[in-house]
């Protein structure tokens, strides 16, 4: 917040808390006429000018200490922290330590057990689905079935690894794939070529000729990351184009459009943000997934 607005919400607050106090005194000055009526009327009720009863009085009075108490410890004038420095982050982290050493425990028991093992464990694995379902189902649906862009975890097609230990290193660090954008390097004509040939390798139908050039191209550009056969690389997170699964979409269309502008698909890492113990069992969660 700039000074000015600072400074203008301080001459706000405290001046309306002056202004309580002021009209309070006004209301209550010592030249009232107890017992005798203002001479107002109405419908037959009189005002009487009698002071205000001393208990309301002290009630507002305690009312205006109360503020300016509150406002010296809290924060609430401008950017005056206040006496006691709290903040609704320091309030977070305060709740978070407590709620981390009540529940980390239960978290930690499965710390030592092997991920092939912890995928049997009913209580781990009841765990591992409302974790997933607060931090995963936003992007992997609450299925994990994925969708657009977002892998299918229930399937048997893995970028990057479904072996346990490789799940982890997924959730742990995250994970950031790079399909180059082909557009300035190959020709509308070109990318139509091995669009047809990526085509062929799951068994689609397509022009025999256009496929046998794409070879070509596929051949000298592609199989880097996606290998000789089109099967895919873990090491790159280069999908297998030889099946039916397709991150992007089955469609020709969609297709082309991703050797065209490429993908990144990103994959955040959640070890800082759920530690090591979570992470763990939802490692074995996922790794659940695809057994079942
Ligand atoms: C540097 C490594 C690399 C090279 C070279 C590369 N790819 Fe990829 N490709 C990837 C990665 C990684 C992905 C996954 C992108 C993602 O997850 O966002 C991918 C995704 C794809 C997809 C989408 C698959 C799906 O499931 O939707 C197609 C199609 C594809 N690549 C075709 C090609 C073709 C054709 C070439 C050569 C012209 C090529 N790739 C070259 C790494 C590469
Ligand atoms: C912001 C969206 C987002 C969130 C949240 C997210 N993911 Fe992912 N995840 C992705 C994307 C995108 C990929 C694919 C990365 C790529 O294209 O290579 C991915 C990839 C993965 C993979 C690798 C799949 C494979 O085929 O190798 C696993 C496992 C995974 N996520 C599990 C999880 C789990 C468990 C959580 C919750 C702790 C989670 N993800 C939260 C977006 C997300």
């Amino acid at each position: 917040m700039s000074s000015f607005f600072s400074a203008l919400i301080i001459v706000g607050v405290l001046g309306s808390l002056l202004a309580f106090f002021l009209i309070l005194q006004m209301n209550n000055r010592t030249n009232n006429k107890p017992g005798q009526t203002t001479g107002h009327n109405y419908d037959g009720i009189e005002e009487y000018d009698n002071p205000l009863p001393a208990w309301w009085y002290w009630g507002f009075i305690a009312t205006i200490i109360f503020g300016l108490g509150y406002l010296a410890y809290y924060p609430g004038l401008g950017n005056f922290s206040g006496l006691s420095n709290w903040t609704q982050i320091n309030q977070l982290e305060v709740e978070q330590a407590v709620a981390d050493e009540r529940y980390g425990p239960i978290f930690a028991q499965y710390r030592d057990i092997p991920i092939d093992t912890l995928t049997s464990n009913p209580a781990a694995m009841k765990m591992g689905h409302r974790l997933f379902i607060n931090n995963c189902a936003v992007c992997h649906g609450a299925a994990a079935t994925g969708s657009l862009g977002f892998p299918n975890l229930t399937d048997e097609e893995w970028l990057w690894g479904g072996d346990g230990t490789t799940i982890e290193t997924t959730l742990r660090h995250g994970r950031n794939a790079m399909m180059p954008a082909w557009s300035s390097v190959l020709s509308n004509q070109d990318i139509k070529e091995v669009t047809e040939y990526v085509l062929s390798l799951s068994g689609r139908e397509v022009g025999a000729a256009l496929a046998s050039s794409g070879q070509a191209h596929f051949m000298t550009y592609c199989t880097m990351c996606h290998g000789p056969e089109g099967k895919g690389q873990a090491m790159f997170g280069a999908p297998n184009l030889t099946n039916d699964i397709w991150l992007y979409g089955n469609s020709r269309a969609r297709i082309e459009q991703v050797i065209k502008h490429g993908g990144n698909g990103a994959m955040p890492s959640f070890e800082s943000r759920l530690g090591s113990d979570k992470v763990h069992i939802l490692a074995a969660y996922v790794k659940s997934l695809g057994e079942s």
